[in-house]
């Protein structure tokens, strides 16, 4: 008899790759995204400039995200083939028996039981992890695509959706970064550490302490893959291959849609160190330059054509409650003048602030020319009211 200790096969060579994978750019994901969620930590601070700037930051976080759905997509499609290739028996679904085994945990753990309770293939707190997990990538996946996709997705949910989205994103990736250090590194790592993921096998021994019953059901032959027939294989197999293919196809166009639907997220924040400016050029608003009076007659006073002109085009702004104090109400406040002063000087058009203000067609409304030319001989020829 040998002395090696008698090893099981725990998790196939697949599984440990998807679980590096995953852990690879779960690391990323976090590592990328809670700069974002506090960017004025120091830490945060290094982290973006250790990465260029935020917009590398965030093609790797994208880039990460990327690698977590097609690994989910994977996730699936292997679940799929062990269901409905191998028909093994569905080991990750939680049952009653989880809920009864947590209360003994807690109990024995408080000592107040004796026995710790015998668990199966996947412990209830294995189960609740994956869970959790499912949870996570479902919250991180709908809010990601709300975040990358605001447009399109706000065709059909109200603009409220996107800083929802993006509270719930990060409130989520605290609870799934704290879940994985304080939660999984403490079991599989610090409680006792867990080898099996990595190495793909586990030792009899401990195979007994943790997974009594798989143990029992592999010794007795029920454990594991229930179709083993060759043939019966064969034509599961030819069944389940062009049903993956097409779900295959369809989550990848689905991959494919989330990150190419449109560009916002990604370009939203042009990068810093291109010379497009990171908002539209300043075009100057164009001033409205206003109608020609109609209908001036008779002598050019201020009750025949400046009062019509600017009760039409200036009171909205110069009327009660003046800007600049300048009220154009009436021929007296118009004479007053502004808080710098009068604005018409009678026989000098050309120092009236008035004319000097209105001539550059840069104020919030401009007379126009025709108008203005008026307004130049009204002053000239004495400023009369009536
Ligand atoms: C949309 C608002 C708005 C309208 C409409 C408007 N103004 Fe003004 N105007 C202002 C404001 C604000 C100030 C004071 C602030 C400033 O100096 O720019 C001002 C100041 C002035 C001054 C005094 C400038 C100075 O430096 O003291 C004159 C003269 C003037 N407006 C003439 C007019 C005339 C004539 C019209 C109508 C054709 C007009 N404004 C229509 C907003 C308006």
């Amino acid at each position: 008899m040998s002395n090696k200790p008698v090893s099981y096969q725990r998790f196939p060579l697949a599984r440990r790759i998807e679980h590096i994978v995953m852990l690879l750019s779960f690391s990323t994901l976090g590592l990328t995204g809670l700069p974002q969620k506090f960017p004025t930590s120091s830490i945060s601070i290094f982290i973006v400039n250790s990465f260029g700037n935020i917009e590398n930051l965030r093609l790797v976080h994208h880039f990460a995200a990327i690698v977590l759905m097609l690994g989910t997509g994977w996730h699936i499609l292997v679940a799929g083939y062990k269901i409905f290739v191998n028909k093994e028996p569905l080991s990750m679904l939680p049952g009653i028996k989880d809920a009864t085994d947590g209360i003994q945990v807690i109990l024995y753990n408080l000592g107040l039981r004796k026995k710790y309770p015998q668990m199966g293939r996947y412990t209830f707190e294995e189960k609740l992890e994956y869970w959790a997990f499912v949870w996570g990538a479902i919250v991180m996946g709908l809010t990601g695509f709300l975040m990358w996709n605001p447009i399109m997705s706000l065709k059909i949910l109200p603009g409220e959706a996107i800083p929802a989205a993006k509270a719930a994103h990060g409130g989520e990736a605290l609870l799934a970064v704290g879940a994985i250090i304080i939660w999984h590194m403490y079991s599989v790592h610090l409680k006792k550490f867990n080898k099996s993921m990595f190495t793909g096998k586990i030792e009899e021994e401990e195979m007994l302490h943790e997974h009594p019953i798989e143990l029992a059901d592999l010794k007795a032959g029920i454990a594991g893959p229930r179709v083993t027939d060759p043939k019966e294989l064969r034509r599961r197999k030819l069944i389940y291959y062009p049903i993956a293919s097409v779900l295959a196809i369809i989550m990848l166009g689905g991959v494919y849609g989330f990150v190419n639907l449109e560009n916002t997220a990604v370009t939203t924040i042009p990068p810093v160190s291109s010379p497009i400016p990171a908002y539209l050029p300043q075009t100057p608003t164009p001033f409205p330059t206003l109608p020609a009076l109609k209908d001036v007659s008779g002598e050019l006073t201020w009750d025949n054509f400046m009062r019509p002109l600017v009760s039409q085009n200036c009171l909205e702004c110069h009327g009660t409650r003046p800007y600049g104090d300048l009220s154009l109400l009436n021929y007296d406040d118009a004479m007053r003048g502004s808080n710098r002063g009068p604005i018409i000087l009678p026989g000098n058009s050309a120092e009236s602030l008035l004319v000097i203000v209105q001539s550059d067609g840069k104020h919030y409304a401009s007379i126009n020319s025709s108008d203005l030319e008026k307004v130049i001989q009204w002053i000239d020829e004495g400023a009369k009211e009536k």
